[in-house]
């Protein structure tokens, strides 16, 4: 005990080896025991402590002998050696030092063992934290070895390869499992592995026994031998099917939704231009309609008006044709007579385009053969447009007859060809084409056959804002006093008035074309030959009843059909008019008006024919105010009529007269 104390170790005493027994724990790092206190006791219960320690411990003992008292000459030291395992001899007497030193070496010897024993416990607690890892994140742990191919495997690898826990694994059973696909990644990451000391790592899909498909992510590392060579792969393996999956499926949903964004956003670029094309078009459609408007509302006034004033025309000359009549021989009085005249016709011209504007004037219309009538005008319009103008004529062959009145389409064309010499002052070209075309329903054209004459010219062309207000009346950009602005709506009227067209296109500094569209008919042309222009026959004396319901106006027809021999019997309605022929027995022809209060001239004249089946019947029409649709089969005289047209048409109808069975009475 001194000398330990000495020596610096700690040190107790026991007296027997039982107490001995009682005090040996994990902590005793050394037993100093004599071989007298061993000899007699029994080592059983010593045996059975050493035997029972852990693996680290070997707990040392040191035994103090007799002289000659070794395990070589000593059969109870030989005995001791057995029991006590790790074991010195040390003979008696000894040096203090050597005892000393033996001790020291025996305590490090077991303070050794003390660090072996963390060691190990370190060891186990790391085993078990990599454990509870790879439980915890699901790893499946293997290795191979690379001379035999010996693969080794945890539990919980097995079950990530599709096999239950205590399955046999093999490296050829795993080859064999990996998708076709797939193993030539494998074995190419394996080799680089081998080749390289790099890290495996791989992912592949597997098929297990129950012929599922699975995904595996594995890593490893390599282990060498002392000399540098490779000698095992080890490492973990991972089951990755559901991440894959979910991969798969937002891959593909990305996709589906680019897919979708791409649709919509195309889908949206095209509502949207379909969007600003049909603003656009209502657009259009609103301004066409407003000009329509516009134009409906010019029209209804300027025809109203027209019509009120081409009656007083026809009263002023008719008067003035009287007039000349009685005023003596006097030249001055007749030249006054006449610029009065020439002012009125200039006058009646001007509401006659107007009511041509308006859609009002009294048309007659008859199959006419358009290459006909513009052949027919060659001459004039040559001369109209002078010598600087070109004039071509392309008229097509065969073409079917147009339903028009053929003074006014003449009139339109006129027109037309004056307004293309007026936009060519530098001389130029003009084109004047007929053409038979098929139009589908378009804007204000029905679908249908026309007959379409068009006048094209290589003048200066109008802008937008011209080429929009064209058309309407009064609208000129020529000089104050060349141009009234009333030709192209007077056109207009007259195309639409007969159930066809004016269409206008233009370029500045290019030129203009004009294309009317009249309604081509399958109807016969009747005889060109038309009686208006028949020389006047004088009648011989005849009763005429002259009814209309403007005073002026009666009064200034029974004045000209007075000086013109006729006994002349006046009504102002259509029930006096009646009243007049029930009185009076013999009336050879009847004029009337069309448009009356009460009774109009159509109403009237099919009572009147009740009365008098054979007596003519002459409609004065100042405008075509007959409603559509309604067939009035009469002769017509256009308002104003001066005493020469009245003449003609009486004498005409009086010479037909006579060639039906006379009226009785
Ligand atoms: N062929 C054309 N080339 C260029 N501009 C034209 C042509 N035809 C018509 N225009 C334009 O349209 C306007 C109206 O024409 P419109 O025939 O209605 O009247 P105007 O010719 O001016 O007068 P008016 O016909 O009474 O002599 C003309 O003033 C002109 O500006
Ligand atoms: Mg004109």
């Amino acid at each position: 005990m001194a000398l330990l104390h000495e020596a610096g170790i700690p040190a107790g005493a026991c007296s027997t080896i039982e107490a001995l027994i009682h005090t040996l724990g994990p902590d005793t790092t050394l037993v100093v025991v004599s071989e007298e206190a061993m000899r007699s006791a029994d080592l059983a219960g010593v045996k059975f402590w050493i035997e029972g320690q852990p693996p680290w411990s070997d707990l040392p003992f040191i035994v103090l002998t007799r002289r000659g008292g070794g395990p070589e000459s000593n059969p109870s030291a030989a005995r001791l050696a057995e029991a006590l395992a790790n074991v010195t001899f040390l003979e008696r007497p000894f040096h203090p030092t050597t005892f000393a030193s033996m001790a020291h070496t025996a305590r490090k010897a077991r303070l050794r063992q003390y660090e072996a024993r963390d060691r190990l416990e370190e060891l186990r607690e790391s085993q078990e934290r990599l454990a509870t890892a790879m439980l915890a994140g699901k790893l499946g742990a293997w290795s191979i070895d690379i001379e035999t191919e010996t693969l080794l495997t945890s539990p919980l690898c097995r079950e990530i390869y599709g096999l239950k826990p205590d399955e046999r694994f093999t490296y050829p059973a795993l080859l064999e499992m990996i998708h076709r696909d797939d193993i030539g990644t494998m074995q190419a990451a394996a080799e680089r592995s081998l080749d390289t000391g790099e890290d495996y790592n791989v992912e592949y899909r597997i098929l297990w026994p129950d012929h599922s498909e699975h995904w595996v992510q594995v890593n490893g590392r390599t282990l060498r031998d002392d000399h540098g060579k490779v000698r095992s792969l080890v490492g973990v393996a991972m089951d990755i099917t559901d991440r894959k999956m979910t991969e798969a499926s937002l891959r593909q949903s990305k996709e589906w939704l680019e897919q979708a964004v791409i649709e919509r956003t195309a889908e949206l670029e095209q509502s949207y231009a379909k969007v600003l094309k049909e603003i656009s078009q209502r657009e259009q459609v609103e301004d066409q309609l407003r000009q329509a408007q516009k134009m409906e509302i010019i029209g209804q006034l300027t025809g109203g008006v027209a019509h009120d004033f081409n009656n007083l025309l026809m009263a002023v000359l008719s008067n003035l044709d009287l007039l000349k009549k009685y005023v003596p021989e006097d030249p001055r009085s007749a030249r006054l007579i006449d610029g009065a005249v020439q002012g009125a016709k200039r006058g009646a011209a001007l509401t006659q385009r107007l009511l041509a504007f308006a859609r009002r004037q009294a048309l007659k219309v008859d199959p006419t053969d358009m290459g006909v009538l513009a052949e027919g005008m060659r001459n004039l319009l040559e001369r109209s447009v002078g010598p600087t103008v070109e004039l071509h004529f392309k008229i097509g062959k065969n073409l079917p007859p147009a339903m028009v009145d053929a003074n006014q389409v003449e009139l339109a064309l006129l027109n037309l060809v004056v307004n293309a010499r007026d936009a060519m002052p530098e001389g130029g070209r003009i084109t004047i084409e007929i053409d038979s075309v098929k139009s589908p329903a378009k804007d204000d054209l029905k679908a249908g056959p026309y007959v379409r004459l068009s006048v094209t010219d290589t003048g200066t062309g109008m802008d937008g804002e011209t080429l929009a207000r064209a058309i309407e009346p009064f609208f000129s950009t020529k000089e104050l006093g060349k141009g009234t602005g009333l030709g192209l709506s007077m056109i207009h009227g007259l195309a639409v008035q007969l159930g066809g067209a004016l269409r206008l296109s233009s370029t500045p500094g290019k030129g203009t074309r004009a294309e009317l569209y009249f309604p081509a008919t399958s109807l016969a042309l009747e005889d060109a030959v038309e009686t208006r222009e028949a020389p006047i026959q004088p009648a011989s004396r005849a009763r005429i009843l002259v009814v209309d319901d403007d005073v002026l106006i009666a009064m200034s027809t029974v004045d000209m059909l007075e000086d013109l021999g006729h006994e002349v019997i006046e009504a102002n309605s259509g029930a006096s008019a009646l009243e007049a022929l029930k009185a009076n027995g013999g009336v050879d022809l009847m004029i009337t008006d069309f448009s009356m209060p009460g009774m109009n001239g159509a109403q009237l004249a099919e009572a009147a024919h009740k009365l008098r089946p054979h007596m003519p019947i002459l409609l004065a029409t100042g405008y075509a105010e007959i409603p559509k649709g309604e067939t009035i089969d009469l002769p017509r005289l256009g308002k104003p009529y001066s005493q020469a047209q009245l003449a003609r048409e009486i004498s005409r109808l009086l010479a037909n007269g006579h060639d039906r069975p006379s009226a009785p009475g």
